[in-house]
């Protein structure tokens, strides 16, 4: 029955851990999924997760299937965070909210409900380059997709004229997604001016603006200044899609915990807009998982573990933050490493784009196992005190060839 099934190629993130792990070489160091590691290299579990739990043990609650749309405490303080507590639409209770399958599964909802609802076009551009799950994402979802220009090879920066000129020129009532911190893979933001044009030519082309909100609070420590442009766009009166993970700022990645919502005109429409939510979400996989949600909306709703978590989501940053700069000054002082390296310290989140081409990314893996995705793409947090020499002297060599 399956013979004319073809091999599909290995996942070009989750496929790097995979090999990783069938590596035994005792320095091997995994810089491929973006999942954050101690300075020991381990998994973190944040004590505010663990707080969330030992009081959810205690509670003894049930077992019982949540609603379509996820827990109503949690969906509710998901957009409180991401939009603040005086956002207008939330305020007028304006804002869909559904819980979701993590970041992806808000992606994909969202897709989904574009492909159906939304009237004025079926194509969506994405930054060029983006997380490489976006592309079939969305195409699985029934969106055609496009590309702007987003990173400039040459400054290592942001090609904003390019991205510009690009969204400009796209249809008008195209959807566009967006970033909100951190973007993945280059860690290269727009700054808050730049946002500021960018709402500004989105309003004036009517374009849709889908946000992708994976790293609130990994960017720069803080969520609230994270979530800038999210704000202001809704500020601006943009009416948005917003995606939302709780995989990174509480390391929740296996539980999956996410949330997808859109802001309406009103809280009528609202109610319309919930209500075929519910339409997809019910066929997909019916209603949500428990557990995560009621972690995260234990650490959301009780002011003592949130400061508890906010001040681990800043530590994670920082710890990210002393690694690029213990890594610009290995490969620029230390070994004086051909090449300009200050886009390590510039650029922010889990990752860096360092500029290693393929060749390079492939004899790191074979020659001194170590792993990352093939753009040059390296998780920061893969990094710490014990293996960082390693990974820079590794790094030098495979530059000079
Ligand atoms: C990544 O880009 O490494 C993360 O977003 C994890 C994933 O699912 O790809």
């Amino acid at each position: 029955t399956w013979s004319a099934v073809p091999a599909g190629p290995p996942d070009p993130i989750l496929g790097i851990t995979e090999a990783f792990k069938a590596d035994k070489d005792p320095r091997r160091i995994n810089l491929g999924v973006g999942a954050y590691r101690d300075e020991d290299g381990k998994p973190y579990v944040l004590n505010a997760v663990k707080k969330a739990e030992e009081r959810i043990s205690a509670a003894k609650l049930d077992k019982e299937y949540l609603p379509i749309t996820g827990l109503p405490g949690f969906t509710s303080n998901a957009a409180k965070l991401a939009y603040g507590a005086d956002s207008v639409p939330r305020n007028q209770n304006a804002i869909a909210v559904t819980q979701s399958i993590s970041g992806t599964g808000a992606l994909r909802i969202g897709g989904a409900f574009l492909a159906r609802h939304y009237p004025h076009s079926k194509t969506i551009y994405v930054p060029s380059p983006t997380w490489g799950n976006h592309i079939p994402l969305f195409k699985d979802s029934g969106l055609e997709v496009k590309y702007y220009r987003y990173f400039d090879k040459k400054t290592v920066g942001l090609d904003f004229e390019g991205l510009k000129e690009d969204l400009q020129n796209a249809p008008e009532g195209s959807i566009v997604l967006l970033h909100a911190c951190a973007h993945n893979p280059t860690g290269v933001d727009p700054t808050q001016s730049q946002w500021k044009d960018i709402s500004d030519f989105v309003a004036e082309k009517k374009l849709f603006p889908f946000f992708d909100m994976a790293y609130q609070g990994f960017a720069s420590g803080s969520t609230d200044r994270d979530a800038f442009a999210v704000r202001y766009f809704v500020s601006q009166g943009h009416q948005i899609a917003l995606s939302q993970s709780f995989a990174k700022n509480m390391g929740l990645y296996g539980e999956r915990v996410g949330a997808f919502s859109l802001t309406t005109a009103n809280e009528e429409e609202r109610k319309r807009v919930d209500s075929q939510l519910k339409i997809i979400v019910r066929p997909m996989y019916s209603n949500p998982p428990l557990h995560g949600a009621h972690i995260a909306n234990t650490i959301l709703s009780d002011p003592e573990l949130y400061q508890e978590w906010e001040g681990e989501v800043k530590g994670m940053a920082d710890r990210i933050i002393n690694m690029r700069e213990r890594l610009y000054q290995l490969l620029s002082n230390d070994f004086r490493t051909p090449g300009e390296w200050s886009h390590v310290k510039s650029q922010i989140g889990m990752f860096s784009f360092t500029g290693l081409n393929k060749e390079q990314c492939k004899v790191l893996a074979e020659k001194a196992h170590i792993y990352m995705t093939m753009d040059g793409r390296i998780s920061m947090a893969g990094l710490n005190g014990r293996n960082i020499e390693y990974f820079a002297k590794s790094v030098d060599a495979a530059v000079r060839g």
